[in-house]
């Protein structure tokens, strides 16, 4: 059987302002009606149906999760953490929890901050992982055709001397490397940009799990073992997370990992990870210009500018910069500095 968990429980820092603690990027509207959740759902809803789809996510985020999504699948089906311990955390205690429920089944985990338009090679390559993963009883990411050399996203080397034509061996996992390393990456095509998609069996990731993340699986199994209740948090639950250490599954498994395979993903795809993505979901203007909402200027060219409905953006004589404005709260950087707002960020939290 197959199961989708939407890892909705981050924060999107790089989004700010129009990302926040209480409302995270995962719940705007880039494009279209829907917001990225939502949009999330209706895709992987091509593959899975909407009882086999869950998500997880923390606490402070449940009653916006639940209103947003409850047109769109179960709000049973939210899975519950006391708090944001990233994401080795996040998938160990789905997986156990949906390996208690079900008993076995090959589960796919997806970002919530996925831009995709190609739906249709979307759900192909979904399909592949599944068939891979239970052939080969690996993990199976999805990699993505890296189109400039990122410093945000993790990259995949492949060794194409081994698979077929559906997957490939993985070489090996660098996330996030530096700008010097990950223009070498891009330079050659064995290399692909890891989409954040991990798909494998319950066993497969239960058995990761034991060997590279023995504390996590220690204490939340005993935690489950305990007293479960359905997808909510226990006090067993809470305390397991206090002392499980903040780490990413990339960086925890997927760089130690000699089990892993990557699919070829043939559709668009983009993090949604800094406001610099939003050039690539908002039409241009004749000089270029990236814009959403109220907006006048004279003599700007290259700019990203992002208004929230009811605010009147205006600019003169400025090129390549991002402006982006909520009702309370505006920023305005070069587009080449985007990737240091969570700085920004941090600085806010100093001040209070
Ligand atoms: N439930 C839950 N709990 N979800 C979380 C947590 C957590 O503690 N931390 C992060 N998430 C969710 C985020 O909301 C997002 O949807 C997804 O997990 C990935 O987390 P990000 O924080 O956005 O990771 P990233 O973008 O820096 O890097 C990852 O994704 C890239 C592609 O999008 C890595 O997998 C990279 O290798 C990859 O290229
Ligand atoms: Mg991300």
């Amino acid at each position: 059987n197959r199961y989708i968990v939407i890892m909705a429980g981050g924060v999107g820092s790089r989004f700010w302002p129009l990302s926040r603690e209480k409302k995270p990027k995962q719940f705007i509207r880039v494009d279209g009606d829907q917001c990225m959740l939502v949009q999330t759902i209706e895709r992987v809803c091509n593959v899975v149906s909407s009882e086999n789809c869950f998500i997880v996510t923390n606490k402070d985020l449940l009653r916006i999760t639940q209103d947003t999504i409850k047109d769109f699948m179960p709000i049973e089906n939210i899975i519950e953490e006391p708090s944001r311990k990233n994401t080795a955390a996040c998938i160990a205690y789905s997986t156990l929890l949906l390996k208690n429920k079900f008993g076995s089944g090959i589960l796919s985990f997806i970002p919530a901050d996925g831009y995709i338009e190609d739906n249709v090679n979307y759900v192909k390559a979904l399909e592949k992982a599944y068939l891979a993963a239970k052939s080969t009883k690996n993990l199976i990411t999805i990699g993505i055709r890296p189109t400039y050399p990122a410093t945000g996203y993790g990259y995949i080397q492949c060794d194409r001397s081994k698979g077929n034509e559906s997957y490939f061996k993985v070489k090996k996992f660098v996330e996030k490397p530096d700008l010097e390393t990950a223009k070498k990456l891009c330079s050659s095509n064995d290399n692909l940009w890891n989409s954040g998609i991990v798909v494998g069996d319950m066993d497969t990731l239960i058995n990761h799990f034991k060997q590279l993340l023995p504390n996590h699986y220690n204490l939340l199994s005993e935690a489950i073992n305990q007293d479960m209740q359905g997808f909510s948090c226990t006090n067993a639950i809470e305390k397991a997370y206090q002392e499980v250490e903040n780490i990413s599954f990339d960086v925890s498994v997927l760089e130690k990992t000699s089990q892993i395979y990557t699919v070829r993903g043939e559709f668009d795809w983009d993090d949604m990870g800094s406001m610099e993505a939003l050039s690539k979901t908002l039409k241009t203007d004749l000089k270029g210009n990236f814009i959403k909402g109220n907006y006048c200027g004279v003599d700007t060219s290259g700019c990203v500018i992002y208004s929230e409905e009811n605010i009147l953006v205006t600019s003169i004589g400025i090129d390549n910069m991002v402006i982006a404005c909520t009702k309370d709260a505006i920023v305005v950087c070069p587009r080449d500095r985007v990737q240091e707002m969570k700085e920004l960020v941090n600085e806010l939290k100093n001040k209070g």
